[in-house]
């Protein structure tokens, strides 16, 4: 990545993508790529990344898929994505690091706002007033949801909630990523996250590059 920003220069970078996509591997390799060149880097994910947020992580992925109402889940991503601004990134930010997110307030758009449009001026109206800060960047990795649905549900992590959603759902979700290019075409980029991994990492170090080179 050439020329470097320099050490100081906070970034705020997002990964997003359906279940599956592989953009949690690739926010780990982004960070040690970051770290090799001297950056201090706060790699961290949503839902959770502090601690009140990780005991709200818990409440909202296991159990029951009809445990909440979608306005209830809307509340709780928020209420732990605020934790989380407050307690990890904005410090980390005003510190001069990078952060890298896996997932941020895209996917409160997506899943709860784009899979039931109704909610979405619910999520805006919440962001606005209790988060208010958006990434410089946001990585969407992008692949066809049969093959994403497969690797998610080969990990079965048991906090499978969401995931257990099935096909139909994770295609809605795909295209509402894809919309928010068009929503937020200043920060938002798409990654091709088929085929081999490194070649992802390839497309993802050319979008941070672009963006702050
Ligand atoms: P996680 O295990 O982090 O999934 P992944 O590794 O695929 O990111 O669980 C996060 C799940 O929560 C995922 O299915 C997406 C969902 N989610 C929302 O529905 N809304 C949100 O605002 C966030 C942050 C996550």
């Amino acid at each position: 990545m050439a020329p470097d920003p320099g050490p100081d220069t906070a970034m705020f970078i997002s990964f997003e993508g359906i279940d599956g996509s592989g953009k949690s591997t690739q926010a780990r390799r982004m960070a040690a790529h970051l770290q090799g060149l001297g950056r201090t880097v706060c790699l961290t994910r949503e839902p959770g990344g502090a601690q009140g947020a990780e005991e709200i992580r818990a409440l909202l992925l296991t159990g029951d898929p009809d445990r909440w109402s979608a306005e209830t889940e809307i509340l709780l991503f928020t209420a732990a994505r605020r934790d989380h601004l407050e307690k990890t990134i904005q410090p980390a930010l005003d510190a001069g690091q990078t952060v890298l997110t896996d997932r941020f307030a895209d996917s409160t758009r997506v899943y709860q706002g784009a899979t039931r449009g109704d909610l979405r001026g619910h999520v805006d109206v919440l962001h606005r007033q209790m988060i208010g800060r958006e990434p410089d960047l946001t990585l969407i990795f992008d692949m066809p949801p049969e093959a994403a649905l497969a690797r998610g549900l080969a990990r079965n992590s048991g906090e499978d909630r969401f995931e257990d959603f099935g096909l139909a759902f994770q295609t809605k979700l795909r295209a509402g990523f894809l919309a928010l290019v068009d929503e937020f075409p200043d920060r938002c980029v798409v990654v091709d996250a088929t085929g081999a991994e490194d070649a992802v990492f390839g497309r993802a170090l050319a979008a941070v590059t672009a963006r702050f080179a």
